[in-house]
Formats: C-alpha cells, sequence, structure tokens
C-alpha cells in the first residue's frame, strides 16, 4: 500500500482472486453476458468486445446489436448469439434471461436512446460497464448493481467538463473525487490505467505498453470486464483482474512482436498465454 487507499495490482493478487474452474463446471457456472455495441458504421468494436468477453471466462455471450453487425460478429466469435435490434429492445425494457454482467457503448455513438437503454440496465441491477458512446455527462449514475465507467481521458473531460491537460496532471485525485461523488466505479484509461472504487479505493495498473495504443484496443478491455464479472463473485476483483490482464496481453506481445504492429484482434490468440500465467 502507498499512502491511505492507493495500491498498485499485483500479479500475485490477481493470481489469488481469479475463479478456478471446477471440474464439475458447466456453462451455467460462469454466467451469460449481454453486450450493446456496435452499428453498422462500426461493426469492429463490437467484434472487438466480443473477443474480449468470449476468451475471459464468460458462458455464454448474447451481443445486442443491428443484423448486419450480427453476421459480422458470427464469422469471428461463431460462439455469440444475438439480441438484434439489441439497442432497440433494450431501450423497450427487454433484458435477456439469466444475464449476470452486461456492458453497453463500443462502437455507438451517443444518442437519446443510448441514454435510455443505459438506464434500464442500471435499473435492472446487473453489474454494467458503460463504456464509448454510452459515457455521457449525466445528472447522476442511480443503479440498483455496480456501475463501471471506462473513460479514455477523452471521454472523462467529456463526463466532467475539464480539460484532457487538467485531467492528465491529477489522474488519480479526479477519478477518485467522481468514483466518490457519483458512487461508481471508475476506469480512466491510459498508461498506468486508475481505477477508482466508490469508496475511494484506487488502484493503479502496471501492465500495458504503446500496443495497445490503437483503435479498438478498449472495445476489447470493455468485453473482458463484462466477462470476468460474469465469473468473480466480487465486483471488484473483476474489473481489476481485467484491466491487469489487458496489460499483460500487450507485454506478452512485445516479448516477441513489435509493439508497432499489435493490433486489437491479437487479443483472441494473446488472451489464452495471459490467462495461462495467471491460472
Ligand atoms: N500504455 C498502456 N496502455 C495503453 C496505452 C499505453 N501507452 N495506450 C492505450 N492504452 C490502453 C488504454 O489504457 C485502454 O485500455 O488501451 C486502451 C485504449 O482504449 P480506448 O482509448 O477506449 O481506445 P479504443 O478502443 O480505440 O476506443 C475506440 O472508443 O471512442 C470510442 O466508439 C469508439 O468504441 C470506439 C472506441
Ligand atoms: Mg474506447
Amino acid at each position: 500500500k502507498q499512502g491511505s487507499d492507493l495500491s498498485i495490482i499485483s500479479k500475485e493478487s490477481v493470481r489469488a482472486t481469479f475463479p478456478n474452474r471446477e471440474v464439475t463446471s458447466h456453462k451455467g457456472t460462469f454466467g451469460t453476458s449481454l453486450i450493446v455495441a456496435g452499428t453498422d458504421h462500426m461493426p469492429g468494436s463490437a467484434v472487438l468486445a466480443a473477443i474480449g468477453a468470449i476468451r475471459s471466462g464468460t458462458g455464454k455471450l448474447v451481443m445486442a446489436t443491428t443484423d448486419r453487425v450480427a453476421s459480422v460478429i458470427a464469422s469471428t466469435v461463431p460462439e455469440a448469439t444475438f439480441l438484434l435490434n439489441g439497442l432497440e429492445r433494450i431501450c423497450q425494457g427487454h433484458i435477456p434471461e439469466k444475464i449476470v454482467a452486461a456492458g453497453i457503448g463500443p462502437g455507438i455513438e451517443a444518442s437519446e436512446s443510448v441514454k435510455k437503454a443505459t438506464e434500464v440496465l442500471m435499473e435492472s441491477g446487473i453489474p454494467l460497464v458503460v463504456d464509448a458512446g454510452a459515457i455521457q455527462k449525466r445528472n447522476n449514475w442511480k443503479a440498483k448493481g455496480p456501475v463501471i465507467l471506462t473513460p479514455h481521458p477523452g471521454e472523462f473531460s467529456r463526463l466532467t467538463g475539464l480539460s484532457i491537460e487538467e485531467i492528465q496532471a491529477n489522474r488519480i485525485e479526479l477519478a477518485r473525487h467522481y468514483a466518490m461523488h457519483h458512487h461508481v466505479t471508475v476506469v480512466l484509461k491510459g498508461k498506468y490505467t486508475v481505477i477508482a472504487f466508490p469508496d475511494g479505493e484506487t488502484y493503479i495498473n502496471p501492465t500495458g505498453n504503446s500496443g495497445l495504443a490503437k483503435g479498438g484496443s478498449g472495445d476489447v478491455l470493455t468485453g473482458m470486464i463484462v466477462s470476468m464479472l460474469a465469473t468473480h463473485d466480487n465486483y471488484r476483483d473483476a474489473v481489476k483482474n481485467a484491466v491487469y490482464v489487458h496489460g499483460l496481453c500487450a507485454n506478452i506481445w512485445s516479448e516477441k512482436y513489435s509493439e508497432t504492429s499489435m493490433v486489437a484482434s491479437d487479443f483472441h490468440r494473446l488472451l489464452p498465454l495471459a490467462l495461462q500465467r495467471i491460472e
């Protein structure tokens, strides 16, 4: 521990809190995840979120998206099932049965319907990851379950009205302040991602490198957090473990290859290697 409530995530802590896969487990043991992602002009974000989720342990994955995006996802992640017209259906209050963790935002632009769908999910009490287009300024994030916001500095600027320079100069304190004030978890992304919980407990992630500074790596992280929320008993461990393992994938890549040429779809092959080092 450094100071009062600030720690660096360690590999030992990730290993100690990572769920065991009992020999008698079945797909129901690990829960069904729901991710609302993708529009016809940004199908890739939904594919990448699906890759992050399917490789991180969830028993089943439902992607809420458009017809066209669904067929793109199915070709890379055939394990996924779909809620078609997903955003509209969720706005109308339709949440598929047995969902134990959810995420919304990758590859979707901010709009009233995204805001509404986010509210429906917050009402449900299902742990919820709010990313990208679902990160919109609002007076309250009143929810029945944990809400995890995953802004990059630009999105955190949109949320707080502060400049990116102000944010980057004071990442830890600003993430913590927002988390405590709004009773949410803030994952402020970038080199040394900051994770601040609603009670002020704050963590710094030591893993990751410039191989992640590519469009789409944040979408993979969203899928990973949702999936780990589905498999972990404690949502805090799920968030910390997902952020740590996401960065570890990039570290493993750079043992053999150039950071310049890492791309987000490489997570499909990197997650099995990274998780092998944890379990
Ligand atoms: N060192 C360590 N980690 C890094 C670095 C670095 N130098 N650069 C980036 N990362 C990590 C971040 O911590 C984060 O986990 O890579 C990820 C980048 O996430 P985003 O900034 O969200 O980037 P991206 O996935 O490209 O976002 C595209 O965001 O704007 C929306 O709708 C858009 O869904 C799309 C998505
Ligand atoms: Mg992003």
